[in-house]
């Protein structure tokens, strides 16, 4: 085992690839939240202000807004034929075993995050943020909004994760996009449907193409296999390794699973518990740092770093089994 993993040419062409895909998604769920915003009477100014802090409305971006959505949606498309297509249940339960089973490095989260950031050394200056800057930002809008500690954490460490571009992912369909439950119906909130599952096993499979599928009805979230990728990954390390409360876990867990909190959406209603109500929250308070802080001003890593690892020394006070 390795203490801190090596950062090769072949990490760092799949890293860089999972950033690039990554941003993508990000843009397409960005789009959708200002749609629903605007879909709840915000006018285009009012939500050009929420995000960028300043109004930007002119009646062209206005008309393009849709097209500007479908584009986004374009550029995912590959990405998800192949997320749909090889997230299967037999795969989800098979990387789950082997994640439980061996542990691929130790490191404290500061590190993790510095090890995240050289996966990708210049990214695209018009899509996407250093990791450590996105890191930041999220958690410095969340302190900056008064925010509890565990929170500004959580903001901190939600995409640490995307590590497992070390441990032997392919980083983009087994790391990022949006998530879904394996084992049971494919609801049409997820991205393009439940069409886009033809290339897909399961969805063959009788048993598994019911409402509950495997699962009773309101069996609880906790006990659902949700696709894998970053999300599940670092929720369950933090579990077992850290002192964040359930609301932190939550938002870790459940950060990309947009078909179940996306303003609107009814689907998984019928899998869940009261408790559950309560996780739905806490990830829709989390989703807008994680989406709109981006635009913000990028923060100066070392002016923040110690108080940061403070709150780490608080909530992970031992180094961390990845
Ligand atoms: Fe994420
Ligand atoms: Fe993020």
């Amino acid at each position: 085992m390795v203490h801190a993993p090596e950062v090769n040419d072949y990490v760092k062409s799949r890293a860089k690839q999972m950033d690039e895909v990554s941003d993508k998604i990000d843009e397409v769920n960005l789009l959708k939240l200002k749609a629903s915003m605007a879909a709840a009477g915000k006018t285009e100014e009012e939500i050009s202000i929420e995000f960028d802090g300043e109004s930007k409305f002119d009646s062209e971006k206005d008309k393009s807004t849709f097209r500007q959505y479908e584009n986004a949606c374009d550029r995912v498309k590959n990405f998800y034929a192949e997320q749909h297509t090889k997230q299967t249940l037999e795969y989800n339960l098979r990387i789950r075993k082997e994640i439980r089973e061996t542990v691929r490095a130790r490191m404290g989260i500061w590190e993790a995050l510095e090890l995240l950031n050289t996966l990708v050394d210049e990214s695209d200056p018009d899509t996407s943020v250093p990791q450590i800057v996105h890191a930041l930002q999220a958690a410095e809008a969340a302190r900056k909004d008064g925010k509890p500690q565990w929170m500004q954490l959580t903001c901190l460490i939600h995409d640490l994760g995307k590590l497992l571009c070390f441990f032997g992912a392919d980083g983009q369909w087994d790391v990022v996009g949006d998530t879904f439950v394996v084992g049971c119906k494919y609801p049409e909130e997820i991205i393009y449907g439940s069409e886009s599952f033809k290339n897909n096993p399961d969805y063959y499979d009788e048993k598994l193409q019911t409402e509950n599928g495997i699962y009773e009805p309101g069996c609880g979230l906790e006990n659902v296999l949700i696709s894998h990728g970053h999300d599940e990954y670092l929720y369950q390390i933090c579990k077992q390794q850290s002192k964040l409360p359930k609301e932190g876990l939550w938002m870790i867990r459940y950060h990309s699973f947009y078909p179940w909190h996306r303003a609107g959406s009814n689907a998984y209603r019928h899998l869940m518990v009261p408790e559950d109500e309560e996780a739905l929250k806490a990830v829709r308070a989390f989703n807008p740092y994680d989406l709109y802080s981006k635009s913000d001003a990028p923060p100066v890593v070392e002016d923040l770093k110690e108080y940061y690892q403070n709150l780490i020394k608080k909530y992970f006070p031992e180094e961390i089994e990845w």
